[in-house]
């Protein structure tokens, strides 16, 4: 397969998309991207990376940075599935209303609620940021990934949402450190800039059942593999279905316009457009995964 040709294929295809859709603009610093922004990147599990359009501008991760967060915390054990679930929540990413239902317990790790439990859990062993931005960048190579202050500035300043939820489940006892110190890395990790390119380098380990770039393993095949399912039945929130019907892999998005996307035993994608749908997908980015499971005819199914 000519991974280079069929990119410069799928970025032809899916121009008319690109622009579509409205950038987050709940987050101020994030409305400011050109939404005509497109790139895509393939990284195989043999380290060879293929990429189209601006497969090395960086960008926002936002809930990309959740799949990563879970690993790490993972790595450290299985606790954190006491702490959350892993079913999908057929609600927006940012909903509040399960978890007066289901005592405070968030239905799945990739909403933001989840998200902020797996950083809880990983606090206990120092600055959750900090270890994700380690990671990265040992993953991906490149060591000048970094915190986008500008955006973390701006989603503190607009982070009512998140510390209702994380003040609500501490008082459910669900929050083992405080709600400020949690939501602070909670932010930073989500304003982590990337490029399509390290992020798929860096989600390489999922393709590869869990191991890292250096060969060494980060989990065992049967997290791996449970990563993979809960990105594929919670990674696009409420359009999980969807997302799984049109392309049939493991995804997460972020509001940010990007999507990673796993093919086990085979690569890892990234695609990138800021332009999103009503629930917080990227329009160009569900499309060109649309079109790369079709050509390739690389899908779990
Ligand atoms: O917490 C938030 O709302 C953002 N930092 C991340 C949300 C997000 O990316 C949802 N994804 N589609």
């Amino acid at each position: 397969m000519d991974l280079a040709a069929l990119l410069d294929r799928i970025a032809d295809d899916v121009a008319p998309e690109v622009g579509r859709g409205a950038v987050a603009g709940y987050i101020p610093a994030l409305a400011r991207v050109e939404p005509w922004r497109f790139g895509m990147a393939v990284a195989e599990v043999d380290g060879a990376v293929h990429g189209v359009g601006d497969w090395e501008h960086p960008f926002s991760v936002q809930s990309m940075s959740k799949v990563f967060t879970l690993a790490l915390a993972l790595s450290r054990g299985d606790g954190v599935w006491k702490r959350v679930g892993r079913e999908p929540s057929g609600d927006p990413f940012n909903s509040l209303v399960q978890l007066e239902h289901e005592d405070g317990i968030p239905r799945n790790p990739f909403i933001n609620a989840g998200a902020l439990v797996v950083t809880d859990e990983l606090a206990s062993h120092g600055d959750a940021a900090d270890a994700l931005l380690a990671f990265l960048r040992q993953e991906s190579g490149n060591t000048e990934i970094a915190v986008d202050s500008e955006v973390a500035a701006s989603e503190a300043a607009h982070a009512d949402r998140n510390r209702a939820l994380a003040y609500f489940m501490a008082s459910y006892g669900n929050m083992r450190h405080p709600v400020p110190s949690v939501l602070d890395q909670y932010v930073r990790q989500c304003s982590i800039a990337m490029s399509c390119a390290d992020v798929a380098r860096s989600a390489l380990f999922l393709a590869r059942h869990g191991i890292r770039n250096d060969g060494s393993r980060l989990l065992g095949l049967s997290a791996a593999k449970r990563i993979n399912a809960v990105m594929l039945t919670c990674g696009t929130y409420d359009a999980a279905g969807e997302f799984a019907y049109r392309v049939g892999l493991p995804g997460k998005s972020g509001v940010g316009g990007g999507i990673v996307a796993i093919v086990p035993g085979r690569c890892a994608v990234c695609v990138w457009s800021p332009g999103l749908d009503a629930r917080g997908n990227s329009v160009a980015g569900v499309a060109a995964l649309d079109r790369f499971t079709t050509l390739t005819g690389w899908s779990v199914f």
